[in-house]
């Protein structure tokens, strides 16, 4: 049974995972996302070093494998993602001026989103900003630019792709108590507040054994910062049954939580592969973990 059906009939959007052309080429791994998910997200191919190594240069073959595999097979895209430190050309982390720094994002931004205009569901528009205190995280899209790269990046973002949902993305958003879930819950109160096209919160999930539990709480207080929210990562390191039951729960009970996207297929294909953290194993057989999402949707 998939568990992208067993959502959609409880009135969420979709089940999704992560994907590029190398995993889609191999094994069984394109079989079991059209028979098990409805949703993908480009696990490295939307990425500003993988469409804008070298400046002026995009390069979108393997983005575009992903979307035309979820065309074909009717799936939903999360995009990732436009704005984030991380997997990020150091021809733009060098960039120490305001105005050059400004066009440069927002041509990243129109460029991307502008190819896939209309095709994708929601946009991690920025990933990872904060810390873990809570404050914005040391990064030149911060340092050079301040709080207003938010802005900046949200409003050419809602221009580029009216149709699509506008995310902020980070992890470390498990427990309602953590100085980064307050802070990312205050913060996109204030932009929001502030006129800033914020539509959705996005908790990435990268859990650990024990975590499960924590979450509805957590993201009780996420979605009640946003229009929407979403389970955009999720993988479990030495999962309990009660972790799973615990994140699928986390969405289930908020209204405006929309999906759960989890970070990989298989096991050992996972980006921390450490605790067998999917719910696939080697013969991309369901795990017990599968039959336990499916009954906790
Ligand atoms: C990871 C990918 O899974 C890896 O293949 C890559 O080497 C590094 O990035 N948070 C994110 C994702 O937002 O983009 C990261 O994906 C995992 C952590």
């Amino acid at each position: 049974e998939s568990i992208h059906a067993a959502i959609v009939a409880k009135g969420k959007q979709y089940f999704g995972t992560c994907a590029d052309q190398g995993r889609l080429s191999q094994g069984q791994n394109a079989a079991v996302i059209k028979s098990a998910f409805g949703q993908v997200t480009g696990e490295n191919s939307m990425k500003w070093e993988s469409v804008q190594r070298t400046q002026g240069q995009f390069t979108f073959s393997q983005a575009d494998y992903l979307a035309n595999f979820a065309a074909e097979n009717n799936l939903l895209i999360r995009g990732h993602t436009t704005v984030w430190h991380s997997q990020l050309p150091s021809w733009v982390s060098q960039i120490r001026d305001r105005q050059t720094l400004t066009n440069v994002m927002t041509t990243h931004i129109n460029t991307v989103m502008g190819r896939y205009k209309g095709k994708i569901l929601h946009w991690d528009v920025i990933n990872e900003m904060l810390e873990e205190n809570g404050g914005f995280r040391s990064s030149v899209f911060y340092n050079v630019l301040g709080e207003d790269f938010v802005r900046i990046a949200f409003e050419t973002a809602r221009a580029a792709d009216p149709d699509a949902k506008l995310y902020i993305n980070d992890y470390n958003l498990d427990q309602a108590s953590y100085a980064k879930t307050q802070g990312m819950v205050r913060n996109v109160k204030k932009w929001i507040a502030a006129g800033i096209p914020i539509d959705g919160i996005g908790s990435q999930g990268h859990l650990t054994s024990g975590q499960g539990s924590n979450a509805p709480a957590a993201m009780a207080a996420l979605c009640g910062a946003a229009p929407e929210c979403a389970l955009t990562e999720v993988d479990i390191q030495n999962a309990q049954a009660s972790d799973w039951q615990g994140i699928v729960r986390a969405c289930m009970q908020q209204k405006n939580c929309v999906g759960i996207t989890v970070w990989g297929v298989r096991d050992q294909d996972s980006w921390r592969p450490q605790g067998n953290p999917l719910l696939f194993d080697s013969n991309y057989r369901p795990k017990n973990h599968y039959t336990t999402v499916l009954q906790a949707i």
